[in-house]
């Protein structure tokens, strides 16, 4: 077999075959393709599709390729949560710690940004003294002892989205359904859980932009997921706004902090609220999601929420920290609004690159993150603001280009009337 070819088919839209796709993949994970072969056939893939067996070949083919997790070790059901990838999506910082406090088993291996997204692995590395680096015994450990465990992938488990993920991000080739379904569902499939809640967002922010792609990913996983035995359930959620008021690592962990404290944005609130509702409730720790939604409420506002965040980090190698003075960068500027209206909407995809431009995330595979750069929204859409009126904050060091605050600008629009909120979960499938 050759790359070439298999790069040709599906130029053509000729399906490949089981063995077809099993070759590409093990033989780039060992090296023996390489990445300017496999970064023209994603791109074959972006434009052309896979169909329902192709992705399906190509998610087992992902997952075969390196370890699997085995939690039997833990007792119950095991639950997980993944995000397709948004702009200030801090809810996993929020939720593990937050399902942890109700009861649940909360086994998390997370990723790193990824275009314009931002990533929990880099979030949690923010916080001074954290590893994602734990071992399978450590992970396994953390999870029985404080129902808790955020980690990266280690490195043999599905190598091939190690790979594919990286290349992927430097080469456009992110938005594609088969590829983030597989990407997904490889992981998730090989980390263990029983339970797998998937918020998958849709909107400018998001690599999905419609709901009914959303809807159609959302799908396709469940069907990968049913072919393995495995419970997944999708929240389909808004990200044509940043999610919460902040973007960047420091500044995403520190509003994590307050939702754990029972003072963040509603939007992220009612986000992990409604997620936990359904971990509790498939857990078996309470009769149905509501009644799961109404115990994590309790536990987020009693503190427990907070106290299982702390032990989380604290177990992870976290310094004492002070989430108040946290965040350490060059300038603080300030952007005020030359309108006097309604704001109706702050394009996140453009914010998301502007954080990302900062430095905040990574636009080469290799490149490094600087944890204290994002930007901080005053006021979100729905608010009414003056002439004047500060829009955001820009928290940057180094980095800069004066294109940066036109950008910004033009991620607004403006309303004369009130606007009505949108909800943060549109549908949710299972
Ligand atoms: N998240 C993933 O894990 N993979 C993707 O391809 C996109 C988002």
């Amino acid at each position: 077999m050759r790359a070439v070819d298999l790069i040709t088919k599906t130029q053509h839209k000729e399906p490949l075959s089981k063995e077809e796709i099993q070759y590409l993949i093990s033989s780039y994970v060992k090296g023996d393709v390489p990445d300017y072969q496999v970064a023209a056939w994603l791109m074959a893939v972006y434009f052309n599709g896979l169909t329902k067996e192709e992705t399906f070949f190509l998610t087992d083919a992902m997952l075969n390729s390196g370890d699997t997790i085995d939690l039997s070790m833990i007792d119950g059901i095991k639950v997980d949560k993944h995000s397709t990838g948004g702009v200030g999506d801090k809810t996993s910082l929020v939720l593990g710690p937050l399902a942890a406090a109700c009861g649940c088993k909360v086994a998390k291996l997370s990723g790193r940004g990824l275009g314009h997204t931002g990533g929990t692995l880099d979030k949690l590395e923010s916080i001074p003294g954290v590893t994602i680096s734990l071992t399978l015994d450590r992970f396994i450990k953390q999870v029985k002892d404080i129902g808790v465990a955020i980690a990266g992938q280690t490195a043999n488990l599905v190598p091939a989205d190690k790979l594919l993920y990286a290349l992927r991000d430097v080469t456009s080739t992110v938005e594609s359904l088969p590829l983030i379904a597989s990407s997904i569902m490889s992981k998730k499939l090989a980390s263990g859980t029983d339970v797998i809640c998937i918020d998958v967002k849709y909107g400018s922010g998001a690599f999905m932009k419609t709901i009914k792609d959303a809807e159609n990913l959302s799908h396709a996983m469940i069907s990968l997921a049913k072919l393995a035995n495995k419970k997944v359930v999708c929240f389909i959620s808004e990200m044509n706004n940043p999610l919460g008021k902040t973007i960047g690592n420091r500044l995403e962990v520190k509003e994590a902090v307050d939702c754990l404290k029972g003072k963040g944005p509603k939007d992220l609130e009612e986000l992990c609220l409604r997620v936990c509702g359904y971990m509790c409730y498939f857990s078996g720790i309470t009769k149905t999601q509501e009644e799961g939604y109404s115990f994590a409420k309790e536990k987020l506002y009693d503190g427990s929420a907070y106290k299982k965040f702390l032990e989380l980090i604290k177990a992870q190698g976290a310094l004492d920290v002070d989430f108040d003075n946290f965040i350490e960068v060059d300038e603080v500027l300030s952007i005020k609004s030359k309108e006097e209206e309604y704001i109706e909407h702050i394009d996140a995809l453009t914010l998301g690159l502007v954080s990302m431009r900062l430095g905040a995330g990574r636009e080469r595979k290799e490149d490094p993150v600087d944890f204290n750069v994002g930007i901080e929204l005053t006021h979100i859409p729905g608010d009414k603001v003056k002439v004047g009126d500060e829009l955001l904050k820009i928290y940057r060091n180094k980095k800069w280009d004066d294109r940066i605050i036109d950008d910004i600008y033009s991620a607004y629009s403006f309303s004369k009337e009130k606007i009505e909120p949108i909800p943060v979960i549109s549908e949710i499938i299972e």
